[in-house]
């Protein structure tokens, strides 16, 4: 058991996102027992010594092994957090993704669904709000044990884009980003703040209006620059964010994608929202005020989403 309350982390992938993500959650102490799966033969369990072997000099007690076992990886996992699939190549939307991505994380969420029935899974593969709909409704689960990360990342982008123009330290930008993880997402600039000093107030709208476009392009900004691959140092920091705030029973009030049931007038879609975060996943979703231009963009948003989940259904998985 680790000290704040986890038994078991299972990371799904061992790439960029899935291996970043192991270290920091080592690093952090969040669980008993990490393990990383992957597919190829030598990887998570390279990654996974690699990882352990910096223990005496970082400084943590976390056993992190890696598998290429996907049963006996996630069984009785406490918390599992879904990155594998493919990623961007430049040019790429992540809607071009979903066909394949959807069948690898079908037979991951399955193994869940017989192996950890109680964990609380955290999905990050790509188109993530498509993906997170697959998950929920292949394992079954409540929809508060099944949060996607969209907004977390996006969220952080914006607060550093806004720090950035303040000269500010970005700890103290709050805000978030609302809507689906693609090119229609809803940066939340009537909510974002420094230290409660509404940030349209502290910049002029001209670049206001920049920073909100270079946030919903901040994800192909990275692949654009890499090249080979997407981002993963924010990704990973922003799922760190959400498995702490499941291990330590946090309770913190962050943007994660949920199944909506009517909130914000939308049904039978995963769109990140400002929801309660703890131990059995989420707890509360906020319906905030929006202003009638950021409510129709999150319209835009959810539409986005509800025309890949059309695809996803007419796909034989
Ligand atoms: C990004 C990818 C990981 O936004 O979706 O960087």
């Amino acid at each position: 058991m680790g000290n704040n309350g986890l038994s078991k982390v299972t990371v799904i992938g061992a790439g960029n996102i899935g291996g970043t993500l192991a270290q920091r959650l080592a690093e952090s102490d969040v669980a008993g027992e990490v393990v990383l799966f992957d597919i190829v033969e030598g990887l998570p369990q390279g990654k996974a010594l690699d990882i352990q072997e910096s223990a005496p000099v970082v400084g943590f007690s976390t056993r992190i092994s890696g598998s290429t076992r996907l049963e006996e990886a996630v069984e009785g996992a406490d918390l599992v957090i879904l990155t594998a699939g493919l990623a961007r190549k430049p040019g790429m939307s992540r809607s071009d993704l979903l066909g394949r991505n959807a069948q690898i994380v079908r037979g991951h969420a399955e193994a869940i669904r017989e192996k950890a029935p109680h964990a609380v899974v955290i999905v990050v593969t790509n188109p993530v709000d498509v993906m997170a709909y697959h998950v929920w409704k292949t394992t079954g689960f409540p929809r508060e044990r099944v949060i996607a990360e969209s907004g977390t990342l996006d969220s952080a982008r914006f607060r550093w884009f806004v720090a950035e123009a303040l000269g500010v330290t970005p700890r103290d930008v709050v805000g978030f980003t609302l809507g689906t993880h693609g090119d229609t997402m809803v940066p939340v600039l009537s909510h974002c703040s420094v230290n409660g000093v509404p940030v349209t107030r502290l910049l002029p709208p001209e670049k206001l209006k920049a920073i909100v476009e270079r946030t919903k392009k901040g994800g192909g900004e990275i692949v654009e620059l890499l090249k080979t691959g997407s981002a993963y140092y924010a990704p990973s920091a922003a799922q760190l964010e959400m498995a702490l705030a499941v291990a330590r029973n946090e309770h913190r009030l962050i943007s994660c994608s949920v199944l909506l049931d009517g909130e914000f007038g939308f049904k039978d879609v995963f769109l990140s929202v400002p929801v309660v975060v703890g131990r059995n996943g989420f707890s509360r979703i906020h319906e905030i005020e929006l202003t009638p231009e950021e409510r129709k963009a999150l319209e835009s948003s959810a539409k986005a989403v509800q025309e890949d989940l059309k695809l996803l259904a007419m796909m034989p998985l």
